[in-house]
Formats: structure tokens, C-alpha cells, sequence
């Protein structure tokens, strides 16, 4: 009998591969997600580890949207701009800013990213009828002449503009093509088409990219992207149809995070090219081995978990529970797997850690992970995190080997440090903590409460010494791994009470409430979660540091 090549199916592109520009908008788009607010410290770490993955251009931020935002831009710029180490392409990150179509957010976002060797102002207005009549207020005619006033000027400063029309997927297609005619003619060089509101559908969206590059002037002058939003769960498949159809710029974020459902998600582009790279013709830069720790990374700092079916990070994602599954694993892996664990970044290693294994045989499975990069100090500090847990658990994993990583390493600035705690509970009597703090002069503060379980008792007892009021918004508690001894990551979010910590939607100048997560890992969840809450409240204090500077700096 006959076989077919099932790639015959598939219309083939053009070989050999172009390349795929990664665009990251985790520090932007991302960012805006409810809850997902990140210091300066976790944005300058996040842009270094996207550095390392491979990323080409890191949108940084919206630099006018706050001085906070600003200086976070610029810092990633200049220092994170200029490095080379590790990447693949042997150039340093493109750092973009964001900007609405107008001179003050284009000054600004160039202020903030021109120190970056390789830096782009990324402009963008909307374009359909919807957001001109209700939002803008304005005509197409007025539309128009502000994208060509707006590139002009950015152009004027930089030679990389990127124009956004945005919520294109309900925009005119025949009035795109003016606009964005308009904006290549006024200088932009990446044209970037948004599905803002996560409307379109595969076929449309692929149809669109193809519509505009073959029906815009200049269109074959710049370089087309996609950007798309996940409302009805087709990011990825909206975004691979656009790069079928000729988009070589991809805007992606880590693990999806974004406005509601989000963004499109960059592990899920990436490793689809990579695993039916004949579907596609083009290729990356990105380091596959990186996805694992940069999705951690996000997770912790930004305090959204991952579901844990989460497509190529999710902690099941390479799991295999069912009876007939296991076998065909153990007989062949290729019966049921089709990306191997280690190319995204899970060591591949059968060694199994435990109490007796040395700091070399952990250095060795750190390397695996992809945290080769760690101090001797850090290693240290990981290493004796390690012993600990391993004398409480027979057999420490990988996945206990990242949340060790993840509760040590990233945390925010300890302004208030948890020493130990001590809690008395059961179903006959309250449930009382009592817990030791050192505070920011390095002095010892012991208090004790008594609260409605354990949890409530120490965060009680917490509140009594910091004394600083919030609401707790969210509180979820998972196991690293099975069994009765896994490590417990509990993820908590807090908002300050009394309207402390308002900030202002700069597009909407809607009053918004900042929230704070925190995360904390142990093999006892109220301690995990008293760490989970001192990260949140450490991280809530800092940002009010960071903020009174600000305001200091612009009085001065
Ligand atoms: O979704 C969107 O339209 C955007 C633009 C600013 C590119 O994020
Ligand atoms: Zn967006």
C-alpha cells in the first residue's frame, strides 16, 4: 500500500528559511495584565533573561504612561541594550517604547531608548470605525494626517519606526491600505497589524496579512508583523497564519500574559516552528533551552501561574499519566511525544537528586536547566536550600529544583526579612502564630496573633509588626509535584487599602489599583505562604520607595 507524505497537504513555503523577528511585549502588553505589575529590579532581570532566550526586540514599556515606566525603560536600554553574551545572532536586543501617534509619547519614548546601541520607537492609532467614532472622535481624513504627522516626527529621531494601526482586524482593509501606505511613505519600517480585540479567525486573519503586503503602497519596502490578542483562544493559530502569509515579525509575550485573555504566546510560535518548521519556512533566534526558566521567571515576578496544561510550560505539558500512554512511552518515546523535554529547557537527566547527592552532581543539574549563569554564591545559597528540602524529601526533582530556583532568587528586594514563625492550630482550639522579623534597620521584631486558621494567624502576626494595610485578593496554593511530601508554591495578591497606590490608565485616565503578588515555595505551605506574603508586601513597599524617589526627583 502507498503511503502520503502528509507535508504534501500543506502548500509549501519558500526555502530556504527567512528569519522570524521575535518581538517580546511581556514588559508591555504583558504587563497591563490585571495583577501583573513588576518593579524596576524584575522588569531589568526579566529583559536580561529575554536577552539570553534570544528575543530581537524587547518592547521595554510605554515610557510616558509614568516616570517609574520611563526609567524602566531607559534602564533596560542602557543596560541591557547593549549585550551580546550567549545570543545567537551575535546583536544586541532591539530595545523598543511605545507611543501614542503624538509628539510629547514620541519625544518621551525616544528620551527613554536612544542610549540602546539598536533602539525603535513603536507608534500606533487606531484605524476602525469603532474606536475613530467612539473613542478618538475623529474622521479617517483626520486619522490619516495624524499617522503621518506622528511618523514623520518619530522619524525624524530614529531610523527603526514601527506603526501599529490598532484594532486593524476590525478595520477596513481598503482603509488600511491607505493608512498604512501613508506610514511607510512617512518613514515607518516594520508595519505591525493588531488584533486587538482577539476577533479574527485563522483563515481571516492569514487572508489580511497577504491583503495588505500584495495592496499597500511600499508594502514590500517593510517588514509586516502580527499581534494578537487571545479572546477566543486563537493567538498562536492567528499569528502562525499571518507568518504563512508573509509576516516576518512575530509580537509575542511569555506564557501569553496580556490585556484579558491576553497575548499571543511566544513559547507556543516558537516551539510550532521549530517542531513542523516545513509548515512554516522561516526560523528563529530564540534558544529553545531557555523557554522553561524565562516562563518561571515571568510567572514568579508577574504572580500568574501557569495552568498546569498550559501548552509547552505547563507542569503536565510533558507528562504522561494515562496506563496505555506510559507504555507506548517506555516501548518508543516518540509514540506520544513530539517536542523532547530538554529541547525547551527540562533536563533530560535520569539522575535522580537526593540527600546524598554533592554540590558538583547539583551544579550539573543546574547547567541542565539552563542556569549555568548562577554565582558561587548563589549556588551556595541554592545548594543549602537543596539540603534541606532533601532531608525532608526522598527524591528532589526538577520541577523541586526550579521552585527552590524560583522562591530563592526571584524575590524582590528584602526590605523586611522573615526569620522563622511558629504556629499552634487544630480543630479544638484558635489558631495562633507568632513570628520573627528583622525590619529595614536590621532589628529584630517579634509578634503573635491568634486568626481564623494558620494562614490568617501568621499574616495576623505579620500585619501586627509591619503594619502596613492591604486586602489580600488572591491566595493559590499548588504542589510542585505528587505526594504527600512535594514542595507546596503558594502564589498570593494584594491591593493597599485606603486608595494608597492609585495609578492612571495613561490611554483611558481611568483610576487604577495597583496589586502586588508574591510567591514563596516550602515543603510546609504556612511557611510558603508567610514567604509568599512578605514577597508581596516587600515588593508593595518597594514600588511606594520607588515612587516617593520619583516624585522627590521631579520636585528637586
Ligand atoms: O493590542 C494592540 O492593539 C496593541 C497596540 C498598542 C499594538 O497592543
Ligand atoms: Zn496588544
Amino acid at each position: 500500500m502507498s503511503t502520503i507524505d502528509r507535508d504534501d497537504h500543506v502548500e509549501q513555503p519558500p526555502t530556504p528559511k527567512e528569519k522570524l523577528i521575535i518581538f517580546d511585549t511581556t514588559l508591555r502588553d504583558g504587563e497591563q495584565s490585571p495583577g501583573a505589575t513588576l518593579n524596576m529590579d524584575e522588569k531589568l532581570e526579566i529583559a536580561r533573561q529575554l536577552s539570553r532566550l534570544g528575543v530581537d526586540v524587547c518592547e521595554a514599556g510605554f515610557p510616558i504612561a509614568s516616570p517609574g515606566d520611563f526609567e524602566a525603560v531607559r534602564r533596560i536600554a542602557a543596560e541591557v541594550g547593549p549585550l551580546t553574551e550567549g545570543r545567537k545572532s551575535g546583536q544586541p536586543m532591539t530595545i523598543a517604547g511605545l507611543a501614542r501617534a503624538n509628539q510629547a509619547d514620541i519625544d518621551r519614548a525616544y528620551e527613554a531608548v536612544k542610549v540602546a546601541p539598536r533602539h525603535r520607537i513603536h507608534t500606533f492609532l487606531a484605524t476602525s470605525d469603532i474606536h475613530l467614532k467612539h473613542k478618538l472622535k475623529i474622521d479617517r481624513e483626520e486619522c490619516v494626517e495624524q499617522v503621518i504627522r506622528a511618523v514623520t516626527h518619530a522619524r525624524s529621531l530614529c531610523d527603526d519606526i514601527e506603526f501599529s494601526p490598532e484594532d486593524a482586524g476590525r478595520s477596513d482593509p481598503q482603509f488600511l491600505t491607505v493608512v498604512l501606505g501613508e506610514a511607510i511613505k512617512a518613514g515607518a519600517t516594520t508595519i505591525n497589524i493588531p488584533d486587538t480585540v482577539g476577533y479574527t479567525t485563522p483563515d481571516e486573519f492569514g487572508w489580511l496579512i497577504n491583503y495588505l503586503i500584495a495592496h499597500t503602497p511600499g508594502g514590500d519596502q517593510v517588514i509586516w508583523s502580527t499581534h494578537c490578542h487571545n479572546d477566543l483562544g486563537l493567538a498562536t493559530a492567528n499569528t502562525l497564519a499571518g507568518v504563512r502569509n508573509g509576516a516576518r515579525q512575530v509580537e509575542v509575550t511569555l506564557n501569553g500574559i496580556g490585556e484579558r485573555a491576553g497575548n499571543t504566546s511566544l513559547e507556543e510560535v516558537v516551539m510550532a516552528i521549530h517542531t513542523r518548521p516545513q509548515n512554516f519556512g522561516v526560523e528563529t533566534d530564540i534558544d529553545t533551552t531557555q523557554l522553561i526558566r524565562t516562563s518561571r521567571m515571568v510567572s514568579a515576578y508577574t504572580g500568574m501561574p501557569i495552568q498546569p496544561n498550559k501548552a509547552i510550560v505547563g507542569a503536565n505539558a510533558f507528562a504522561h499519566e494515562a496506563g496505555i500512554h506510559q507504555d507506548g512511552m517506555l516501548k518508543h518515546h516518540t509514540t506520544y511525544e513530539i517536542m523532547r523535554p530538554e529541547t525547551v529547557g527540562l533536563s533530560a537527566s535520569a539522575l535522580v537528586l537526593g540527600k546524598h547527592s554533592g554540590r558538583h552532581a547539583f551544579r550539573i543539574r543546574l547547567d541542565e536547566l539552563g542556569y549555568s549563569d548562577l554565582s558561587d554564591d548563589a549556588l551556595n545559597q541554592a545548594f543549602a536550600r537543596f539540603k534541606r528540602i532533601a532531608d525532608k524529601k526522598k527524591v528532589v526533582t526538577d520541577a523541586d529544583i526550579e521552585a527552590i530556583i524560583t522562591d530563592e532568587f526571584y524575590q524582590p528586594r528584602e526590605i523586611w526579612k522573615l526569620n522563622n514563625l511558629h504556629v499552634s492550630c487544630g480543630d479544638q482550639i484558635s489558631a495562633t502564630a507568632t513570628v520573627s522579623l528583622t525590619d529595614p534597620h536590621g532589628v529584630e521584631q517579634i509578634d503573635a496573633a491568634i486568626g481564623t486558621g494558620p494562614v490568617d494567624a501568621v499574616y495576623k502576626a505579620i500585619n501586627r509588626i509591619v503594619q502596613v494595610s492591604n486586602v489580600l485578593t488572591e491566595f493559590v496554593v499548588q504542589a510542585v509535584t505528587e505526594g504527600i511530601d512535594a514542595i507546596g508554591e503558594v502564589t498570593i495578591r494584594i491591593q493597599p487599602e485606603n486608595g494608597q497606590g492609585f495609578t492612571t490608565n495613561p490611554q483611558t485616565g481611568a483610576q487604577i489599583v495597583r496589586t502586588y503578588s508574591g510567591h514563596g515555595a516550602s515543603t510546609d505551605i504556612i511557611v510558603a505562604s508567610a514567604r509568599a506574603y512578605m514577597s508581596a508586601l516587600n515588593k508593595m513597599l518597594s514600588a511606594r520607595e520607588e515612587t516617593s524617589s520619583t516624585i522627590q526627583q521631579k520636585a528637586s
